[in-house]
């Protein structure tokens, strides 16, 4: 199977299976020297983990890291860092009533279609546990960046029609509150919404935004591999992820271009600064120096235990009310993914800049030729 890395320079490659023995990551283009513990992973693997509320699911995983390689004396040595999550809480039986049936919103039936066999224990690799490998590889990201003074904030936009006010936003209330919406009274609505939901078997989708702060102008390149376009594919290749925006998205369409471009003016700083920002911190692919904000929209869980129209794997039409530990919602323990998915973009664009401009190359090497 591949396609399982991403990143050019700061390379991942994620592995395991939901109910297989493991689960983790290879991280390959690490620079050597940056210091490491297995607490700076652990920390963000904390936020993703199952069952810390009842709008998560029952599944109890303890899903601490173990850092294989990679490290020594605290630091990064410039070689391959592998990490794994042991999966200490299978039970594969809560699946077996899906191994011959498809499960709607699910990879069950493109997976047979694609490979003719199938892990369906959990989802097995369309699991949403391999975001495990991701969250992993993320916090070294978000580790290279704060040695940077980059910043990456992610957390819960909405819940179903349940939006964050802008003037109650406070991002001091994300972290105390599990839908992890820095919005206490909408916060409130939104959990009253997915009891509600709970209450009639049925889920609820919501939207993540992102802002990245401390992004130098000139990240990102002009044609494919954008900023913009490489966070779209990070982001988008996230279970359950269903929309990207960048900026003021959607709704630049009905915007005019007098009210849409953002006015350049020289700032405090003496640099070119703009005096807007719907642009999200992106032009033409290329960081601008504003924070880089964007959002990902996430449908409902697909898991739900109403009665469900669908067919077998032997082509026989039947219903099926899916059994097992699934979250109403997959926002709040995707938050920390987007994050994840940001830092590694954000990491390998810094990393590849390094080679765009032959005055740099020239005073790093330091030997001019005349
Ligand atoms: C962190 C995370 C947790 C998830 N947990 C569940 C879950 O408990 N139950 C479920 O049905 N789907 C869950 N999903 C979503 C499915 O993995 C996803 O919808 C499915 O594989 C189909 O892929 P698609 O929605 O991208 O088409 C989760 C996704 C993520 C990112």
């Amino acid at each position: 199977m591949a396609g399982s890395t991403l990143g050019t320079i700061f390379k991942i490659t994620t592995w395991g299976e939901s109910h297989g023995k493991g689960i983790g990551v290879v991280v390959d283009g690490c620079p050597a020297g940056l210091p490491l513990e297995e607490k700076d992973i652990q920390c963000f693997l904390d936020r993703r983990k199952p069952g810390q509320s009842k709008f998560t699911t029952k599944r109890n995983e303890g899903d601490q890291v173990e850092i294989l390689s990679g490290v020594f004396e605290g630091k990064t040595t410039g070689t391959p860092i592998s990490m794994v999550v042991w999966n200490t809480d299978q039970r594969s039986k809560d699946y077996g009533n899906i191994m011959e049936v498809y499960r709607p919103g699910h990879a069950d039936y493109t997976f047979d279609e694609k490979y003719g066999f199938r892990d369906y224990r959990g989802g097995g690799r369309s699991s949403g546990r391999e975001t495990i490998g991701r969250v992993a590889a993320g916090a070294i990201a978000a580790c290279f960046l704060k040695s940077l003074g980059i910043t990456v904030t992610a957390y819960t936009r909405s819940v179903g029609p349940y939006e964050v006010k802008a003037e109650n936003f406070d991002l001091n209330q994300r972290d105390k509150n599990r839908l992890y919406m820095p919005d206490t009274e909408t916060c409130l609505l939104a959990e009253q919404y997915l009891e509600e939901m709970m209450g009639r078997k049925d889920s609820a989708g919501g939207v993540v935004e992102c802002i990245i702060d401390g992004v130098p102008a000139g990240i990102g390149s002009p044609v494919f591999d954008k900023y913009d376009a490489s966070l779209a594919k990070a982001v988008m290749s996230i279970g359950a992820v269903k929309g990207f925006e960048i900026g003021d998205g959607f709704s630049a369409s009905r915007a005019l271009g007098s009210e849409n471009n953002d006015g350049f003016h020289i700032g405090a700083d003496g640099r070119t600064t703009k005096v807007t920002n719907h642009a999200g911190g992106v032009l033409g692919g290329i960081s601008d120096g504003s924070s880089v904000v964007f959002r990902a929209a996430f449908k409902p869980t697909p898991s739900i235990a109403q009665p469900q129209k669908t067919v077998t794997r032997q082509g026989e039409e039947t219903q099926i009310e899916i059994k097992g530990r699934h979250d109403p919602i997959v926002v709040p323990r995707a938050v920390v993914v987007v994050e994840a998915m940001a830092a590694l973009t954000t990491v390998d664009l810094l990393l590849a800049n390094l080679s765009a401009r032959m005055d740099r190359i020239v005073s790093f090497y330091g030997k001019e030729t005349e």
